[in-house]
């Protein structure tokens, strides 16, 4: 029986969380995002990075940024070997039963306007669409195009539409 475990992100595993195994249009951070984006001091403070460990390895994580009304997601993946097993979901209720204990409102996610997988994941777990983010999402060409930006789709789940 697979025990997923979820574990703050350490630094040494930084390596093992950027080389998941990814096959989705939704970019992945690179060692470098990981380390700038965790070793910022303001960031310390506001910045939680949750990973989820199956036999010692790393299979998912939830990177989330604590707002004042809101968990912000900033990156939420599950390798793609882990996939449909329930990471996402699990990773996503953990968070759920942080905001129905806290005073926040809501959990925020934005994602590519192209994930259509990634709405439908959000969907059955809860959220609703809130809006288009123009030019939100920087684009990573191989065509050259250097400054092509990417709509995103807001994502909400709102504290009320939680049902206890
Ligand atoms: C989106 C993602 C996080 C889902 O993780 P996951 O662990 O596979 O999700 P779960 O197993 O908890 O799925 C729960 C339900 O969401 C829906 N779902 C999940 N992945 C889906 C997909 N690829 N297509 C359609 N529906 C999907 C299904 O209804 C699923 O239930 P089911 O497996 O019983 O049918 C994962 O596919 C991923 O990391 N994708 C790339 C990164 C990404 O797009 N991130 C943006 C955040 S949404």
């Amino acid at each position: 029986m697979i025990i997923p475990e979820l574990r703050w992100l350490q630094p040494e595993w930084i390596y093992e969380a950027s080389k998941l195994e990814w096959d989705s249009l939704e970019k992945f951070w690179t060692i470098e995002q990981f380390e700038s984006i965790l070793s910022n001091k303001e960031n310390k403070k506001y910045i939680v990075p949750l990973v989820c460990i199956i036999d010692d390895k790393i299979a998912g994580y939830n990177i989330y940024k604590l707002c004042e009304n809101s968990y912000n997601i900033i990156n939420l993946v599950v390798g793609s070997n882990y996939r449909r097993q329930g990471i996402g979901s699990l990773l996503v209720q953990n968070l759920t039963s942080k905001l129905e204990e806290s005073k926040k409102h809501h959990i925020r996610i934005r994602v590519r306007d192209t994930n259509e997988d990634g709405c439908e994941f959000l969907e059955r777990v809860g959220f609703r669409f809130s809006r288009v983010v123009e030019n939100f999402f920087k684009v990573y060409a191989k065509t050259g195009g250097t400054n092509l930006k990417q709509d995103a789709y807001e994502y909400i789940l709102r504290k009320s539409d939680l049902v206890s």
